[in-house]
């Protein structure tokens, strides 16, 4: 891999001087080769990795291709692996990084869109798919007089905890199961299959759910190596919530 360097000392910089090396690969673009960039940027208070990578692109090398909507821990788009671990731009201070080197990487497992832009909306949505990720109600006929179905609030709260999913595909890329095999559903698929489980307007039976993730590529595939629940930056509790399915999947065949 071949290495760059481009710097930038703003005037009036006291910050201490930060060297970012960047994953540069454009697979749209013929005879590109994947390399590292490094880019110099001074810290400034409070920076964030978001923050340094908007500065790198505006003032450095606007081809630079990463991915941001909220900038603010909730879309989810700008998840990549920061030294190393994956986990999300906007949440992440340049403070943490106490030597001032910051490797950045894209998110492995997601199909590469450029540099740091992965796409993870086809995977969710192959997921989705796969797993038949949406209410299937028990009546499929509507009726549009009928009065909301109630639902008790600890049903509610608890539906609400696993719906705080953004789909940043942390727990995919941390996930060394999914990283070495590709047909496993990961920490995110079985998310989302406990919060449909859960749900009381959800028709589908255990069965339902057993022909779907009982199997290695779903819950007894999973070797417990934590890696999404100590990354997730939702804090998500995907232990606990694939131990409950592994345990409802096993008493399905018994
Ligand atoms: S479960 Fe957590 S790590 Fe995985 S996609 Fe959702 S928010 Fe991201
Ligand atoms: S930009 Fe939305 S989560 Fe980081």
């Amino acid at each position: 891999m071949n290495q760059q360097t481009t710097s930038m000392s703003p005037e009036n910089a006291s910050g201490r001087l930060l060297n970012f090396h960047i994953f540069r690969y454009d697979p749209q673009q013929k005879g590109d080769k994947p390399r590292t960039e490094v880019y110099q940027l001074r810290e400034t208070p409070g920076m964030t990795i978001f923050i340094a990578l908007n500065q790198i692109r505006q003032q450095q090398d606007p081809s630079l291709q990463f991915d941001f909507v909220c900038r603010a821990g909730i879309c989810g788009s700008c998840a990549m692996v920061i030294n190393g671990l994956p986990t999300l731009a906007c949440r992440t201070l340049t403070s943490k990084f106490k030597q001032g080197d910051i490797t950045l990487m894209p998110l492995p497992g997601f199909e590469l869109i450029g540099d740091l832009s992965v796409d993870t909306g086809k995977f969710m949505r192959e997921l989705a798919e796969r797993l038949k990720l949406w209410l299937h109600p028990h009546h499929h006929e509507i009726d549009v007089h009928s009065i909301e179905a109630p639902m008790a609030p600890e049903q509610a709260a608890a539906l609400y905890e696993l719906e705080r999913c953004v789909e940043c595909g942390v727990c995919v890329s941390a996930c060394a199961t999914k990283q070495m095999r590709e047909t496993f559903v990961g920490a995110v698929g079985m998310m989302k299959i406990a919060r449909f489980e859960l749900d009381s307007r959800d028709g589908r039976t255990a069965e339902d759910f057993y022909h779907v993730i009982g199997n290695q590529d779903g819950v007894f595939g999973c070797m417990t190596l934590l890696g999404c629940q100590d990354n997730c930056p939702k804090d998500l509790p995907h232990m606990q919530q694939i131990a409950y399915l592994r345990r409802k999947m096993a008493a399905t065949i018994l």
